[in-house]
Formats: structure tokens, C-alpha cells, sequence
């Protein structure tokens, strides 16, 4: 119900995304619909993605690896995508994501990514 009352209102629908960095630190931050995982860890200040192409697809360095509870639950990667991810450090074949092709839907919401040791 708030859901609807928010969107009549044009309220932007947020979701709650927690990113866990290498080390352990997790940050759980809440994204706008409609822009990127990679976007709200950018916009958060979250270290470990480095998003070096701006979110064209092109660089590999937004690599996260999706906690496993979420793998089914995600859009299927395009073929950019599965191309691009062999370029990434220490790909996981099941749970290997670029940030910058996933968008923020409320399906998202509770989204659990964690950040590879380096992006390269
Ligand atoms: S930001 Fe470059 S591939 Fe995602």
C-alpha cells in the first residue's frame, strides 16, 4: 500500500542493497529504483567497485559475486555480459555479476553482493 501511495506521488521506490567488501565490511545502503547496483555503491562512496567504463560494459572492474541465496533471483546476464566477466579478477561461473548491468527493481530489494579481493 505505501508502495502505491509513493509511486501516485511520485516518490522514487528505493531498495535496500548490502554490499560486503573483501574485508569483511558490510554496507547497506538504499538505491533508487531504476539506476544501477554499481550506481549505489558509486553514489555511496562503497569501496571495491571501481566502475573504470562509467557502466558501459566494457571494463569489468564493477565485478561482484551475488550471494548465492540471490543467483536464481536476478535477471540472466546478456551475452556482453558473460563475454565481459572473463576479463574480471577470479570470475565465480554461478555467482560472478556486473554491477553496472543490474538494475535496481524492487525485486532487488534485500539484495546481498560482495566485492572480489581486486578488480582488474
Ligand atoms: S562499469 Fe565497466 S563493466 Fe561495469
Amino acid at each position: 500500500m505505501a508502495y502505491l501511495a509513493s509511486q501516485r506521488q511520485g516518490i522514487p521506490q528505493m531498495a535496500k542493497i548490502t554490499y560486503i567488501e573483501h574485508n569483511g565490511t558490510r554496507h547497506e545502503v538504499d538505491v533508487k529504483t531504476g539506476m544501477t547496483v554499481m550506481e549505489g555503491a558509486r553514489d555511496n562512496g562503497i569501496p571495491g567497485i571501481d566502475a573504470d567504463c562509467g557502466g558501459a560494459c566494457a571494463c569489468s572492474t564493477c565485478h561482484v559475486y551475488v550471494d548465492p541465496g540471490w543467483v536464481d533471483r536476478l535477471p540472466a546476464k546478456d551475452p556482453m555480459e558473460e563475454d565481459m566477466l572473463d576479463f574480471a579478477y577470479e570470475p565465480d561461473p554461478d555467482r560472478s555479476r556486473l554491477t553496472c548491468q543490474l538494475k535496481v527493481t524492487d525485486d532487488l530489494d534485500g539484495l546481498v553482493v560482495q566485492m572480489p579481493e581486486k578488480q582488474i
